[in-house]
C-alpha cells in the first residue's frame, strides 16, 4: 500500500515529544513491511534541514482565504531515513525555528494543510491511504470530503491518530474563511461547542480513528477535554493501537550518546558506568538509588506536583535517594525545580531544557524513572526506560497502564499508583528504595524488562489492518 503520513513533527528533522518519535518510526518500519510509507511535514529551520541534501520535488501556489501564497514541496535526497521525507517550504509562514507556540499558528498549519493537498492533487496516481496526525492535519479530511477542487481525490481513505485529544487546535468562526470549501451547509462537519474544532472535525471527517493505545480509546469516552460525547457516537471507526518504539535509535547497545553500551548480559555493570558519568557530571552519589523525570513540564504530566514531591522526599528519604530532572514547559514549575537544586545539592539537580543526547544518558543511568501523568494516550518514556533496564513508576492511566505491571503482582516489574499526588509519589519512591536494597530482585527486574518486546515490526500489521477496513 502506498500510505502518506502528514505531520507537524517527524523525528529526526523535528521534534517536540512522542509525536515526532512515532511519525520518525512507523514510516520506516512500514516500509521494511513492504508498504510505500512517506512523510510529508512543515520546513521549519532546524539542525537537520541544514545538515542534509535535499531535491525540490514540487513548486506551486495556493490560496488561504485571499492571500495567495507559493509553496516548495522539497525531498530528502539520499532515503536515509528509510523512508522519503518531504518539506513543505512556505515562506515567511513555516520557516521558523520553534515548531508551535506562534500567534499564527492556525494560519500557519492550514497553509500546511492546503499545500499538501494542492501537491497531492497534482501527482499521477493516489495514494490509497492519507494518514493525519494529530489537530495540525486534522483539517485535511474536512477538505477532502468537501472542497471542489480535490475532488478527484475525494475517494482516497483517511486516517486519522490521535496522539493527544487535549490539544484539539480551535479556531473562531470568524477565521472560517481560511479554510478552503466553507460554506454555511457545511459547519457541522467543523464545529464543536461553536467552534471551529479541528480535532472534532477529523473525527467526524476521517474514514478511521486510531488512538495510540487501547486504554486511551476508552478513556476518551469519559475524558477527552470536552469531546467525550463525540467519541461516544463515532467509537464504530475508532480503534486503540499500542505504540511501538525504534528500537535502532534506542538501543542500549549501540546507543552513540552513551558512556557505556549494555545489553541484557551486562546491564547491571553496564547502568552502573552510565551513572557514575551522569552523577559525577551533575554532582549526585552514585551510591544511591537514581530517580529520573524526563518530559514536558506541563499539567498533564503533572509537572507542578514534581516540586513539592522531590521536596517531600528529600526530606523524609534523606539521604537515601538522588534525582534528576529534564524538562521544559510551565515557567512556575522550571523555576521551582530549578530552585531545590540550591537547596540538596548533592542530591538533587535539575537541566531546565531540551537535551535529545542527555535524555539517552538519563534512560541509561536511572534506576528508576516518574511518571505521575494525569493524563498519558501512550507515553514512550516508560517503554525507553524498559529497554534500558530502568524501573518505570507510573500512575495508572492510558498508555502507562497498558504497558507497566506492578512488581506487586505475578511477574510484575513495575511500580504503579493511583493518583497523581505528594502522597502517592512519597508512597511510590519509599517502595523503590525498598526494592534497591534488594539487588537481586533488581537485577532480575531489568533483565525481564529489557526483554520485553515494544518493537514496532510487531505493531505495524495492526495498522495495515486499519488500512484495510477503512
Ligand atoms: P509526550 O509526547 O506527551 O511529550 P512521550 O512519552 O510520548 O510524551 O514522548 C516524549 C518524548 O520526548 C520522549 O522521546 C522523551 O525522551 C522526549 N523528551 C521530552 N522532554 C525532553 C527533554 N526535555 N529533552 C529531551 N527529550 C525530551
Ligand atoms: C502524545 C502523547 C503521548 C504519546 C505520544 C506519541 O504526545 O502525549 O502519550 O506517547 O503522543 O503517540
Amino acid at each position: 500500500m502506498e500510505i502518506i503520513h502528514v505531520s507537524a513533527e517527524c523525528y529526526p528533522m523535528a521534534k517536540a515529544g512522542g509525536l515526532g518519535d512515532v511519525v520518525g518510526a512507523l514510516p520506516k518500519y512500514q516500509c521494511k513491511a513492504g508498504h510505500y510509507a512517506k512523510v510529508v511535514m512543515p520546513m521549519y529551520r532546524t539542525k537537520f534541514l541544514y545538515s542534509n541534501q535535499w531535491v525540490v520535488d514540487y513548486k506551486g501556489s495556493a490560496y488561504i482565504g485571499n492571500r495567495y501564497f507559493d509553496f516548495t514541496i522539497i525531498k530528502e535526497a539520499t532515503n536515509k531515513l528509510g523512508y522519503d521525507l518531504y518539506l513543505v517550504d512556505i515562506n515567511g509562514l513555516l520557516d521558523r525555528e520553534k515548531i508551535y507556540g506562534y500567534n499564527d499558528d492556525t494560519e500557519r498549519f492550514i497553509a500546511f494543510q492546503i499545500a499538501v493537498l494542492t501537491w497531492l492533487n497534482n501527482w499521477q496516481h493516489q495514494p490509497d491511504i492519507i494518514h493525519v496526525h494529530d489537530y495540525h492535519a486534522g483539517l485535511i479530511p474536512f477538505m477532502l470530503k468537501n472542497c471542489f477542487a480535490f475532488k478527484r481525490m475525494a475517494y482516497i481513505k483517511t486516517v486519522l491518530t490521535i496522539h493527544n485529544a487535549q490539544y484539539q487546535g480551535w479556531i473562531g468562526w470568524d477565521k472560517a474563511n481560511l479554510i478552503p470549501a466553507y460554506d454555511g451547509y457545511k459547519w457541522g462537519d467543523l464545529d464543536w461547542n461553536n467552534t471551529i474544532n479541528p480535532l472534532a472535525s477529523a473525527v467526524k471527517c476521517a474514514w478511521k480513528i486510531t488512538t495510540v493505545s487501547p486504554s486511551y480509546m476508552s478513556e476518551l469516552r469519559y475524558n477527552s477535554n470536552g469531546l467525550e460525547d463525540l467519541f461516544e457516537y463515532e467509537k464504530g471507526k475508532c480503534v486503540g493501537i499500542l505504540n511501538g518504539i525504534d528500537n535502532e535509535v534506542w538501543d542500549p547497545a549501540t546507543d552513540p550518546y552513551l558512556t557505556s553500551n549494555f545489553s541484557v548480559k551486562t546491564v547491571d555493570a553496564g547502568k552502573k558506568k552510565n551513572k557514575k558519568q551522569i552523577c559525577e557530571t551533575y554532582g549526585l552519589d552514585e551510591k544511591l538509588p537514581l530517580f529520573v523525570f524526563i518530559g514536558r513540564l506541563v499539567g498533564e504530566k503533572a509537572a507542578d506536583i514534581l516540586p513539592g514531591a522531590f521536596l517531600n522526599a528529600l526530606y523524609h528519604q534523606q539521604g537515601k535517594a538522588c534525582y534528576m530532572v529534564l524538562g521544559s514547559g510551565d515557567k512556575h514549575v522550571e523555576w521551582e525545580l530549578n530552585n531545590i537544586t540550591h537547596q540538596y545539592r548533592g542530591y538533587y539537580n535539575a537541566v531546565i531544557g531540551y537535551d535529545e543526547a542527555l535524555s539517552h544518558q538519563l534512560y541509561a543511568a536511572a534506576d528508576f524513572l516518574l511518571m505521575p501523568s494525569r493524563v498519558e494516550p501512550c507515553g514512550l518514556n516508560q517503554m525507553y526506560a524498559l529497554r534500558y533496564g530502568t524501573v518505570p513508576m507510573v500512575r495508572s492511566t492510558g498508555g502507562l497502564q497498558d504497558t507497566v505491571k506492578d512488581m506487586g503482582e505475578w511477574e510484575g516489574f513495575g511500580i504503579r499508583f493511583n493518583h497523581a499526588s505528594v502522597g502517592d509519589m512519597a508512597h511510590a519512591i519509599y517502595r523503590a528504595i525498598e526494592v534497591y536494597k534488594d539487588k537481586t530482585h533488581l537485577g532480575w527486574m531489568r533483565k525481564y524488562m529489557m526483554e520485553i518486546d515494544h518493537s514496532w515490526e510487531a505493531v505495524v500489521e495492526a495498522y495495515t489492518d486499519v488500512y484495510r477496513n477503512a
